[in-house]
């Protein structure tokens, strides 16, 4: 039994999957806060017309062009590997996969969309990239990708993580972007934000409104706006993952996974392993798909599908999506990268339908995980990625009460080289399980009253 299984680079997946294509009941269109549609040449001051193409398409599979692919084969295809020291330990019958998008320069999925976001840009003759990031791993896959393909770029990095990580801010100079801590005295939104709250850890909704305020008033009309998650266009350049991942599980001998599961923050690496799988499901296939994400952030488990901004500045068109508030700010759990409000519109969409069944878990039982899998499979993950693992040893657990082989898939989202200042709290004692209060819940809506409301729409299948 292979515990890497590798596809040659002619394997590489030649088109993205679309999963809008196949959703039985399509999204809900954007809105303006009085209820009006947003067409696509609203979204123009913000983002390149190619990928407001791709946004908004519904064609079911988009050809990778060349040039892109001639990128990823940096790191591309992955390894698909099989934690077999983690099934031996736990003593379960399940068989556990995970996709490792740990191998890619920056050291995480985020590059499988920031290069074509770069190149596309390039391509409609943009000259510079704007962004925000919270853990980092965001930012420097931008970086990355800005400098490979030829861009400038600028980074927005939420205040607890800017000060948590400096190694990503580094990484990101390395690059040749510049980042700046957020909120900044550089933006409207962020000089607002400081006059209320001097001391405040930050957000990714803060950060992102400071981005876009960037973007679109440079004056040059060469500047756009780059976003690493939640948006239509992002989750379709990350479900090379899924699709490689398909390849690789019939070269190990097995059929469809029986459990797919991935972090969530935004939703884009869950999203680029499972819609793959998703499209199975659609057409009958039995399969429990989980997106995961912290107790302290409980957006998909127990916050309500509305209407809402993607930033706090509501600068964004409204999302119908499940969110916390855009004023929502969370706490300053380590996983910076599932810090969010909001989720991408697809992943609530197929929430809604009964096709996922999200989870919550604290962080104290994700950083168990984390250590539990470094003394087994050996390496160190991110502590965002810890939350799939968690998931999955439950799942394995489970597995062995039923006495069932179940398949288990899920995606390693990122490494945690850079994340050690969590982990130390919490070899230190100084991590405490924390729930988000029903109190603090309702407060964090109450931003969302005004706005107009977004029907639940479910075809009733699942
Ligand atoms: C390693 C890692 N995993 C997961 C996430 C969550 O983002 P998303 O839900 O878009 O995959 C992040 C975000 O920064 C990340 O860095």
């Amino acid at each position: 039994m292979d515990q890497k299984i590798l596809l040659k680079e002619s394997d590489i997946p030649k088109q993205w999957y679309n999963l809008a294509a196949d959703l039985p009941t399509p999204l809900l269109p954007p809105v303006t806060p009085d209820g009006k549609p947003i067409g696509p040449e609203m979204l123009a001051p913000v983002f390149p017309m190619n990928l407001i193409e791709q946004e908004v398409s519904t064609k079911r599979w988009i050809d990778i062009p060349e040039e892109i692919l001639n990128i990823l084969y940096r790191w591309r295809p992955t390894p698909l590997r099989r934690a077999v020291n983690l099934e031996k330990y736990l003593g379960t019958p399940a068989h556990i996969y995970y996709k490792d998008e740990s191998v890619s320069p920056p050291g995480s999925h985020k590059p499988n969309t920031a290069v074509p976001q770069a190149w596309y840009n390039k391509q409609f003759g943009i000259k510079n990239l704007v962004t925000e990031t919270g853990a980092g791993q965001w930012g420097s896959a931008l970086a990355f990708a800005c400098k490979l393909v030829g861009l400038s770029c600028k980074v927005y990095m939420v205040r607890i993580s800017f000060d948590q990580k400096p190694f990503r801010r580094i990484m990101m100079n390395i690059w040749g972007a510049t980042c700046i801590a957020s909120p900044s005295n550089e933006t409207n939104a962020g000089r607002k934000i400081l006059a209320e709250m001097p001391n405040t850890p930050g957000s990714l909704g803060i950060a992102i409104s400071e981005a876009i305020e960037s973007a679109v008033t440079d004056s040059s009309g060469k500047t756009r706006y780059a976003l690493g998650s939640v948006l239509n266009h992002v989750l379709l350049h990350q479900t090379i993952i899924g699709l490689e991942a398909k390849k690789q599980l019939k070269i190990a001998g097995e059929k469809l996974p029986d459990i797919v599961i991935g972090c969530a923050g935004g939703g884009s690496n869950f999203a680029g392993l499972a819609f793959p799988f998703t499209a199975d499901k659609i057409s009958g296939a039995n399969m429990e798909i989980i997106p995961v994400e912290p107790t302290a952030c409980p957006t998909m488990t127990r916050g309500p599908f509305a209407y809402d901004f993607g930033d706090t500045a509501c600068m964004t068109p409204m999302l119908a999506m499940h969110t916390l508030g855009h004023a929502f700010i969370p706490p300053p759990i380590h996983a910076g990268g599932l810090r969010y409000h909001g989720m991408a519109p697809l992943v609530c969409q197929a929430i809604i339908e009964g096709l996922f069944k999200p989870r919550a878990i604290d962080q104290v039982e994700c950083y168990k995980a984390a250590l539990l899998w470094a003394h087994t499979e050996g390496s160190i993950c991110a502590p965002e990625t810890s939350h799939a693992i968690a998931a999955t040893i439950q799942e394995a657990k489970k597995a062995k009460e039923e006495g069932k082989e179940k398949v288990i898939l899920f995606n390693y989202s990122g490494h945690g080289m850079m994340d050690m200042l969590g982990y130390d709290a919490y070899l230190t004692g100084k991590l405490a399980p924390y729930e988000l209060p029903d109190t603090e819940l309702a407060s964090a809506e109450a931003c969302l009253k005004q706005y107009p409301k977004a029907p639940q729409r479910k075809s009733g299948k699942w």
